[in-house]
């Protein structure tokens, strides 16, 4: 039987239309069978106040049991000024905390940016990419996903608007499922 992964999808993005979370069901739509899905929400987490690990309010202690008990992490999101929205951000330093029992450590992960302009969120992705490296975490590097035009991509019920767009989601899940199946816990 082939194994399972269970991966955590960290969406960038609060808002209740997001493009970012129409893509993310939309790779999970494709994705193999190999791998199974859990949103893991980051509305809730008060702002990371080293302080607050002596007695973690309980979305910091959720938030990183969710992180622990995946197997791999899928980051879609949203470019904000170029850069990682605010709170991705937060969810990432609340998961990487306290020093020495960071949540993320060895997990494989991919990054998935979208826009509605024209440049895909490369910011954004580069970004998160920057502070992967210091969580220890494995990013698939190929191939890159930047979604551009991100408004044009679903038709009604957030169906993939397509058949290119969704060739293209599903190569890139089944890249990372051999990803996840090489690095998860290793
Ligand atoms: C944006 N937007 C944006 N777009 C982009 O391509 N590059 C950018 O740097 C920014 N900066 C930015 C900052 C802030 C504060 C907001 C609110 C928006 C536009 C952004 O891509 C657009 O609102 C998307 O729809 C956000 O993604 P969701 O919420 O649909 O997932």
């Amino acid at each position: 039987m082939t194994e399972k992964y269970e991966v955590a999808v960290i969406v960038g993005s609060l808002r209740a239309d997001s493009y970012s979370s129409r893509l993310a069901q939309a790779l999970i739509s494709v994705a193999p069978a190999s791998l199974t899905f859990r949103s893991v929400g980051i509305a809730t987490l008060p702002l990371y106040n080293q302080d607050l690990d002596e007695n973690p309010p309980a979305p910091y202690t959720e938030f990183r049991n969710a992180i622990s008990r995946a197997a791999a992490v899928l980051f879609v999101t949203p470019e904000y000024n170029r850069s990682v929205p605010g709170g991705l951000k937060n969810a990432i330093d609340v998961g990487s905390r306290p020093y020495g029992r960071n949540a993320f450590d060895a997990k494989p992960a991919a990054v998935v940016s979208q826009t509605p302009g024209a440049m895909g969120g490369f910011g954004a992705n580069h970004a998160i990419r920057q502070s992967l490296v210091f969580l220890n975490m494995p990013t698939m590097q190929q191939p890159e996903a930047y979604f551009g035009h991100s408004d044009k991509l679903f038709g009604p019920g957030g169906t993939i608007a397509n058949e290119g767009t969704r060739a293209f989601l599903t190569k890139f899940m089944q890249a990372f499922a051999d990803w996840v199946a090489i690095h998860a816990g290793t």
